[in-house]
């Protein structure tokens, strides 16, 4: 039984999807086949992490609506991680999110809150989830920008925060991540739209420009140990951090480990951002 409304919202919500994404508007997607390849057939128990740009409330559905992209085995679909604020603030919200894969999570709570526990048992379970990351200074480029003029400049993307490192370290098996950028959703979903307010149904005929990257695979045994030995030369203030028993990282070397993993996907992003339209 609890299988089938999972179905439904799944089936509907990626219908939504399609029919803003590829009737209503022009997506063009590069790079998609290392997505899908990544979505249906990863090497069994092995988990998938997305991680993209956050541009509207609606990039995630929205951004599965491409053409080519499979809706309607809710199994593939992803879960993803919502701020619980929003997403779960009444019970009839949380039935619907939960049965569309959201995450809950606790924005300020920090990486060891509980909620972070359900995201590790997913990706225990070599499931696929995808974090969208809130890139202030593009977004407020993006919004500078008049429609149509073309801008060229590399947007700097915020320091990552640490989630999504801890949960690539934390995971038994480490998920393979993959980078996506996108731009045009803040066109289709405006903040501002009349009067300031949202629009009450995406906006159409908008051109949206999503970059697939090409996966990253991180060594977690080897970046630990550079972690371990550059945490000796560095102080930071304390949250007390449990110790990670696998790697043998204390709160330190975490946050060394966690800083260079947010890097490496920080770079790639800009590289891909550096592309688009
Ligand atoms: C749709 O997108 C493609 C690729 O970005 C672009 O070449 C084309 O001009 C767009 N079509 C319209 C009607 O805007």
């Amino acid at each position: 039984m609890a299988g089938i409304p999972r179905k439904a919202v799944i089936l509907m919500v990626g219908a939504f999807a399609k029919a803003v994404t590829t009737l209503l508007n022009n997506a063009s997607v590069r790079n998609a086949d290392t997505l899908l390849r990544l979505v249906r057939s990863r090497p069994p128990g092995v988990p998938l992490i997305t991680v993209s740009n956050h541009m509207s409330t609606l990039d995630d559905p929205l951004l599965w609506g491409f053409k080519g992209f499979p809706i309607t085995n809710s199994k593939l679909a992803r879960w993803v991680l919502a701020a619980e604020d929003i997403c779960f603030r009444n019970s009839l919200y949380s039935y619907f999110f939960r049965q569309g894969k959201c995450i809950p999570i606790t924005r300020g709570a920090g990486i060891y809150q509980d909620h972070m526990n359900e995201a590790l048992q997913r990706l225990s379970n070599g499931e696929w989830i995808m974090v969208e990351i809130l890139i202030k200074a593009c977004r407020e480029q993006l919004h500078t920008f008049p429609e149509g003029k073309v801008n060229q400049e590399i947007a700097p993307i915020r320091r990552l925060k640490w989630g999504t490192a801890s949960l690539i370290v934390r995971a038994p098996v480490t998920p393979i991540v993959l980078p996506i950028v996108h731009r045009g959703f803040q066109e289709v979903m405006p903040e501002n739209y009349r009067s300031g307010r949202r629009p009450r149904f995406p906006l159409r005929n908008k051109n949206i420009d999503i970059i697939v990257g090409e996966p990253i695979e991180f060594d977690i045994a080897k970046l630990s140990r550079t972690a371990t030995s550059m945490s000796h030369s560095l102080s930071f203030p304390a949250f007390g951090w449990p110790k990670l028993t696998r790697y043998e990282l204390d709160e330190a070397a975490q946050k060394c480990l966690y800083m260079t993993i947010s890097d490496q996907i920080r770079t790639a992003m800009q590289v891909l951002l550096s592309q688009t339209r």
